[in-house]
């Protein structure tokens, strides 16, 4: 089977080879042609783990291939996957300028029966959206389906995630579409499911909203149990093994970030607001995470006081390790205020860079986690990279102005990082 992937982002790029690695011809469209060129070299544009050596795998097996070609893409091939960014507007609604542009030219292309499937997030309704704007596209009224079949990859562990899914959705009214888009995946060892588009497209925003909500509920008692002294890990592994609970998705910390959980949350805030239905609980639930790293900086001030002219050095900038993206990750949020406070910021990450926006005299990059906590007056861990396990502690302590370690993520053992003479403070822990 022939399938085209619109869209070479994070999410289309997974696809695109998973479907090559499962047995299927893809081919990847986008209309950024320096992206194009670089994946034709067998390179990728974001990290993430295992995907490059797929990539080159499959230009090898030439069961991939990619093009900047829209109109021979698209008439080459029936199946047509959209996979293009629906980033969030001002008010928390979701941008579908990418999924009406792609829609459209499905639609002028158009040369026979295509079916279209679409796997970027959207919000309820966009499926009917689709059908309308391919067909006021078309030149010739060709027959077309178009259905909804949602992801849920994460970054870092995409390739996982695709080639082992939890399972698959299929949002379509017609049995011809639901059919060949279950042979797509019927090598995969997992439910299929098939319901109605707009309930596919739905249970991927309850998905993220419901693993959002268990991270902040568990961020919230971590709050509680700094004041209880009671260890919120222990809590969380206490109430996780309750199958009803489930032990993912409670490891308490300054917050989630990302490009889809913040997001995801809002738009599903913003269609509830437009239906005139109260998510009071998904706005709580945005609003411990958006404080849960001021929550953390507090700690911080109640230690060493005010920060003014005060060395602050960061580790980890990504939203969580694996992976170089640094949207609304806790740590870029964190670099302003320290920065208001007029602190220095030392940062450092071992992929992430730091956008060049909040580089100043004030806020530096560091070549090593030793090397940005030297002369510190605090570290604080943003991000769990397991390379900060393996740090020589007992020298870092020696090299800091004052060994004050911060555990945005609870990642060291408190008591060793005590016994080396560490203050040490996590979240609901040490
Ligand atoms: C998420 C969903 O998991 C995925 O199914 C969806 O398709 C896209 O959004 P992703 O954003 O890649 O994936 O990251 P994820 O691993 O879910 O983590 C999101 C954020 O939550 C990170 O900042 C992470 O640090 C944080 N997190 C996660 C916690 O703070 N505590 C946890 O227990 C788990």
């Amino acid at each position: 089977m022939n399938i085209l992937v619109i869209g070479t982002g994070y999410v289309g790029t997974t696809t695109a080879l998973v479907f090559a690695e499962i047995g299927w011809n893809v081919t990847g469209l986008d209309v950024d042609l320096p992206k194009i060129k670089l994946l034709q070299q067998g390179k990728l544009h974001f990290y993430e783990p295992g995907l490059e050596d797929l990539l080159n795998k499959h230009l090898g097996t030439k069961r991939i291939r990619f093009t900047a070609d829209k109109k021979k893409a698209i008439e080459d091939n029936e199946m047509i996957f959209i996979c293009v960014g629906t980033p969030s507007l001002p008010d928390g609604s979701a941008d579908l300028r990418y999924v009406k542009q792609v829609s459209e030219d499905i639609g002028r292309h158009m040369n026979g029966d295509k079916l279209i499937i679409n796997k970027s997030t959207v919000p309820v309704g966009t499926q009917e959206l689709i059908t309308a704007w391919t067909r006021d596209a078309q030149m010739v009224p060709y027959p077309f389906e178009v259905a909804s079949n949602p992801e849920f990859l994460r970054e870092g562990k995409a390739c996982m995630d695709a080639l082992q899914p939890d399972r698959i959705i299929i949002g379509t009214n017609s049995e011809n579409a639901a059919k060949r888009i279950g042979k797509l995946y019927e090598s995969m060892q997992c439910p299929i499911i098939v319901t109605a588009p707009r309930t596919a497209e739905f249970t991927k925003y309850a998905a993220n909203a419901f693993l959002a909500t268990k991270i902040s509920f568990i961020n919230e008692l971590a709050r509680l149990s700094d004041r209880l002294g009671v260890n919120v890990k222990e809590v969380a592994y206490g109430i996780g093994l309750d199958n009803r609970i489930g032990p993912s998705f409670l490891q308490a910390g300054i917050g989630y970030g990302g490009s889809c959980f913040p997001k995801d949350v809002a738009a599903l805030l913003n269609m509830a607001e437009h239906n005139e239905v109260e998510l009071k609980l998904l706005e709580k639930v945005v609003h411990v995470n958006q404080t849960q790293h001021m929550y953390l900086l507090r700690k911080v001030r109640e230690q060493i006081g005010n920060l003014a002219g005060k060395k602050i050095a960061l580790l980890g900038l990504a939203f969580k390790p694996d992976t170089d993206d640094i949207r609304e990750a806790p740590a870029i949020h964190m670099i302003p205020k320290l920065r208001n406070e007029k602190a220095y910021v030392q940062a450092y990450d071992p992929i992430a860079a730091l956008p060049p926006e909040l580089m100043d005299e004030s806020v530096n990059f560091g070549s090593s986690p030793e090397e940005t906590m030297e002369g510190a007056d605090a570290a604080i861990i943003c991000t769990e990279w397991p390379m900060f396990l393996n740090i020589d502690w007992v020298q870092v302590k020696d090299s800091m102005k004052a060994p004050n370690l911060f555990d945005g993520r609870n990642l060291l053992d408190a008591d060793q990082m005590k016994r080396i003479g560490f203050f040490y403070q996590g979240i609901g822990y040490g």
